[in-house]
């Protein structure tokens, strides 16, 4: 009977050792899953941040490139008009047609095209400024663009006899990439600033209004690409061929401006560069259901 019960007495300690080693083992693996688990998160945080770092770092150079290279088109712009073009004037139809290339190029192209980059450029900034930033540079750019024509269009009609206006491949491009950019901004104002959209409206239109923003900005190059070939055979006529410095500063200027309207589209378009939404858009947007 006492070796049945120091028999009995002998099994449950071995039965509570094993419980109790069974269940040292069980806390320890789950003590190392989740050390292992944490040290993969913060593995995958490191990898996360350092892609986002070398994204940043990518745009950022590229955007420099195009940046310097939008000033070397500025500088060149102005010192053609001046130096070669007899630059700016009020009366002469020929230094009013002047005001032309400068305004459009520094509204259609150089403000243009920091309105199209902000939301990429201030991206840490809230959405309510960035749409506000974004809203004064196209209206800037609008307002250069419509003196710009209005030069145009004075300067020919000053000439004497007049010239005929809207004949060119060149002017047809730049009046529908005008008339593109004022629609455009009539809807964006109307639909995301104010009075602004319904939700649904605002969410299907979007990606059309990005979409012909980047669209409207070919169009813009376009126009200067050909507005300049033209003034640069109107301007030199048969000397054209034996490649004078004004020819060579005006090739160069092409090819600049080309080179910046490619940086810059893929600047815009390219998907790694996409704005992230930052927790002050979603207090924004809370603050306006609520
Ligand atoms: C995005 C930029 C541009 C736009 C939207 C644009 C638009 C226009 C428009 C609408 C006209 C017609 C004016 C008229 O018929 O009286 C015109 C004329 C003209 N533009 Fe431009 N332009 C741009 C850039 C340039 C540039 C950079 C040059 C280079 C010098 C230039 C050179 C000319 C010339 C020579 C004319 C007169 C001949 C013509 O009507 O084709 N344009 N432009």
């Amino acid at each position: 009977m006492r070796s049945n019960n120091s028999n009995y007495g002998k099994k449950s300690d071995k039965y509570n050792l094993n419980k109790q080693v069974y269940n040292d083992l069980a806390l320890l693996y789950e003590y190392s899953a989740k050390v292992i688990v944490k040290r993969r998160i913060n593995q995958m945080d490191n990898m996360e941040a350092r892609a986002e770092h070398q994204t940043r770092k990518k745009f950022n150079l590229v955007y420099t490139i195009s940046a310097a290279l939008g000033v070397i088109l500025a500088i060149v712009l102005i010192t053609w008009l001046i130096h070669f073009r007899d630059g700016f004037g009020t009366e002469d139809p020929n230094r009013i047609f002047n005001w032309h290339p400068l305004l459009m190029i520094f509204g259609m192209v150089c403000c243009y095209s920091q309105s199209i980059l902000i939301f990429r450029t201030g991206r840490n900034l809230p959405k309510k400024k960035l749409k506000l930033i974004h809203m004064f540079l196209n209206l800037t750019a609008f307002i250069l663009s419509v003196l710009g024509i209005i030069a145009a269009f004075a300067s020919h009609n000053l000439k004497n006899p007049p010239v005929a206006n809207l004949y060119s491949l060149h002017s047809w491009i730049g009046l529908t990439t005008a008339i593109m950019f004022g629609l455009q901004f009539v809807i964006g104002f109307t639909g995301f600033l104010f009075p602004g959209y319904p939700g649904a409206i605002r969410a299907a239109i979007l990606p059309i209004h990005t979409a012909s923003g980047v669209g409207i900005f070919l169009f813009a190059i376009i126009a200067a690409i050909t507005g300049m070939v033209e003034k640069i055979i109107f301007g030199l006529k048969d000397t054209y061929e034996s490649l004078p410095a004004e020819a060579l500063l005006a090739n160069f200027m092409g090819m600049v401006l080309i080179l910046f309207g490619v940086l810059v589209m893929y600047l815009v378009t390219a998907f790694e560069y996409k704005r992230v939404p930052i927790a002050e858009d979603t207090m924004i947007l809370q603050s306006h259901t609520n």
